[in-house]
């Protein structure tokens, strides 16, 4: 049984293969139209594909003007992106503490730690569970501050009816190999306001509008780079590949979400287990199934030994000697770290293993 799942769609296949015989690998048609396809299909809004969430992520933080010694407050619980790019931009990572109940970032610590140099606040989506946005974005906006969701897990979550991809200032997301959409590897942003798409899709390129400067009869586009862009636009192969999976996308959805309602229902008295919150007023994108568990390696072992895998998929990333070491006074974060595991969670799962998993699960550890 596998614990992550790769879906290439035939359709992604197929477009590749137009991709590739059609001479034009570079970002073009392709990209446009899977861009296209990400707002039409799925709500998002403005979305500027790159070639990484972490790029989509990176370029938030620059279109926000995050520099050096400002402040960004994000969660430990995560990957270990959302903290690097913060340091890309020579800003100091601040860890607020979680919610036991979700993995997701608290409200109340976020507002602890609000400061002079505060700058964005950086919400993670954990296992693709929305995060409590209208509550962070008004407190954003009391300080005057951006918000960046990292929704890397998060790609056909909802909350309070809206998709994630339209709610916030910024929102990052990745197609990476085992996310639920893939291209390979790549990414999106999301900005709500205009200019600041524009930006995005000059910054993608060097700094250069790529769709609106035309070569000249010397052979080069005209162009004037006004600031530092990067090389981290989206190729029309991956495009390709995205366009055509964005096929499946709802039905590998459903599946996931099928699956973790069956999880939900058959666990939910097991002792020693305690399931995450899942509130009426949000959808999961369903990612992961993350329980907390009791001696959680010996949870491991005994559903090792039962043919099924599971995984805590990230630790806190705070550890990490590049962030300075494990924050003090994250009490939730602490807890949560040492309960935390996610069983598997995909549409490669049939009924059967789906069954097995359970059956692992409550044969107790
Ligand atoms: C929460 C989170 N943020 C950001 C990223 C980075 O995305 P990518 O691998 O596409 O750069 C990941 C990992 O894939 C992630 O899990």
């Amino acid at each position: 049984m596998e614990f992550f799942h790769t879906t290439v769609s035939p359709e992604a296949i197929q477009l590749a293969n137009n991709v590739l015989t059609s001479t034009w690998l570079s970002e073009g048609k392709m990209v446009k139209a899977f861009e296209e396809a990400l707002a039409s299909k799925l709500g998002l809004v403005n979305p500027v594909a790159v070639n990484s969430g972490t790029a989509a992520l990176h370029l938030a933080l620059v279109l926000a003007g995050v520099g050096p010694d400002d402040e960004v407050i994000l969660p430990a619980q995560t990957f270990v992106a959302t903290g690097l790019v913060v340091l890309m931009q020579q800003a100091r990572p601040v860890f607020a503490d979680i919610d036991l109940a979700t993995g997701n970032i608290s409200v109340e610590s976020i507002r602890q730690r609000i400061t002079d140099r505060t700058k964005a606040i950086l919400p993670v989506h954990w296992a693709g569970y929305p995060c409590d946005m209208d509550e962070i974005n008004a407190l954003a906006d009391t300080h005057h501050l951006a918000v960046i969701e990292d929704a890397a897990h998060a790609l056909g979550a909802t909350y309070k009816g809206r998709p994630v991809g339209a709610i916030s200032r910024f929102t990052a997301f990745s197609f990476q190999a085992i996310k639920h959409l893939t291209t390979g590897d790549g990414g999106a942003i999301c900005c709500l306001e205009d200019a600041e798409v524009h930006r995005a899709r000059a910054l993608r390129w060097f700094g250069i509008d790529r769709a609106n400067s035309r070569p000249s009869i010397l052979g080069e586009r005209e162009y004037d780079i006004s600031e530092v862009g990067y090389k981290v636009h989206l190729n029309d192969l991956a495009a390709a590949v995205g366009l055509g999976n964005l096929q499946a996308f709802e039905q590998i959805l459903n599946r996931r979400r099928e699956i973790a309602g069956r999880y939900r229902q058959a666990l939910v008295e097991v002792p020693g287990i305690t399931l995450l919150d899942n509130r009426a007023d949000r959808e999961s994108a369903a990612w992961l199934f993350t329980l907390l568990v009791d001696r959680r390696t010996d949870f491991i072992r005994a559903l090792q030994a039962r043919g099924v895998p599971s995984s805590v998929v990230h630790l806190r990333i705070d550890h990490n000697s590049v962030f300075g070491g494990l924050t003090p006074d994250l009490p939730n974060q602490e807890l949560f770290n040492e309960k935390q595991v996610s069983i598997p969670l995909h549409s490669g799962l049939s009924d059967q293993e789906v069954d097995q998993v359970i059956g692992a699960v409550k044969a107790g550890w």
